[in-house]
């Protein structure tokens, strides 16, 4: 027999029907894997039109807006799909987490799952910041005066990120090649390893025969069915992300040269939305425990779930499963937070 390709690996001929059940997994994953594809596909266009200097950067996404044929829809496309993304990413880690579908043997794949959504997350931020407009400057500005507080490495984080002490042309270039390249390379090639090790793990976590109330051998669906459930799904998310593309447009501020200080007003930077928890901490914490020591902790724990708060093995695939409650009430606790910590400042 010869060896399954990719597309066969992930659709092996038949699968157990409660995997396929959309109220289990609700397409969480598979959501995410398409709105990372079309970023790959709304943004290589954007490249054509985008000049990355900082004379020029925010005078280009006006043209990208304003002038380009179809810009401002690729535009928005790009940025609904990076929000989604954020979005659907985190809520399929909670519905990972409260199905105990961490638990062994796939406590490597809750690695590189993690591992994604955080380069999905400074992906998404050096977009932002790629806008160039003074919103985001004043974001930028923030975040490499924290990122220079980190411990022994701040100074070449810092060097790394400006290109030189100040912000400047090599800025742009360098968080340019962060987002087309550096990032979005890396992530593509940890979600195809992620969605590889799915069934590698034997596929979609499920109870064990005999946690399960029906020991009898479980109904399966075909490839065939299991395809076009896919396409049912992918096409509502594109549904959802077309009419979002037409009726809401992606922010802009006036471009970072038009004012002769871009720095003022800064009472009010604008992290992106999915930093909004952090900026709120920023305006009662010291920078560093604000910014680096919090947000560490934070990802620290997710790291090692399920090795500290959850190493049992029992409990896969049931909701909210006995054995994983301490794992469930912590990540309960981050989430809380995150969610009050960013609704404090949208409204503060
Ligand atoms: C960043 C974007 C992500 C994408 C595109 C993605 C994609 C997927 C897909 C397609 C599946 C299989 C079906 C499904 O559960 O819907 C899956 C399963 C899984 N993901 Fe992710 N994932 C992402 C992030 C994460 C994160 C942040 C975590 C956890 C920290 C994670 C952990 C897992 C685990 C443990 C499984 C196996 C679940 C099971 O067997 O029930 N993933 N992922």
């Amino acid at each position: 027999m010869s060896r399954p390709n990719f597309f066969e690996h992930l659709h092996p001929p038949t699968i157990p029907a409660r995997e396929a059940r959309f109220t289990y997994t609700f397409g969480l994953g598979g959501i995410s894997l398409l709105l990372f594809l079309s970023l790959i596909v709304t943004g290589v266009p954007l490249m054509f039109v985008y000049v990355p200097t900082a004379v020029s950067a925010g005078e280009s996404i006006r043209t990208i807006t304003y002038i380009a044929p179809y810009g401002w829809l690729l535009r928005n496309l790009h940025y609904w799909a990076a929000a989604l993304l954020v979005l659907v990413g985190s809520l399929h880690l909670l519905r990972v987490v409260f199905s105990g579908s961490y638990k062994p043997p796939r406590r490597f794949n809750w690695l590189l799952g993690l591992l994604a959504l955080l380069l999905s997350l400074l992906l998404s931020f050096s977009g932002y910041i790629l806008r160039w407009d003074v919103d985001t400057y004043g974001a930028l500005t923030v975040g490499i005066n924290i990122v220079r507080q980190t411990p022994l490495v701040g100074d070449w984080l810092y060097e790394l990120l400006v290109g030189g002490p100040v912000i400047s042309d090599a800025t742009v270039v360098r968080f340019y090649t962060w987002h087309t390249l550096g990032l979005s390379v890396p992530v593509l090639l940890l979600l195809g390893w992620h969605a590889f090790r799915v069934r590698r793990d034997g596929g979609i976590s499920h109870q064990s025969p005999t946690t399960s109330s029906d020991s009898s051998r479980p109904p399966r669906i075909s490839r065939h069915e299991l395809v076009q459930r896919e396409g049912v799904v992918m096409l509502l998310t594109l549904a959802v992300l077309f009419l979002l593309a037409l009726f809401v447009d992606a922010p802009l501020a006036s471009p970072v040269n038009s004012v002769s200080d871009p720095t003022t007003g800064f009472s009010s930077i604008a992290a992106p939305w999915f930093f909004l928890w952090i900026q709120t901490l920023l305006r009662h914490l010291p920078p560093l425990l604000a910014g680096i020591v919090i947000p560490s902790i934070v990802i620290l724990l997710l790291a090692v779930l399920p090795w500290l708060l959850d190493r049992s093995d029992t409990g896969t695939a049931v909701w909210f499963n006995r054995e994983g409650r301490l794992a469930q009430v912590v990540v309960l606790l981050i989430a809380a937070g995150i969610i009050l910590l960013t609704l404090w400042e949208w409204w503060g």
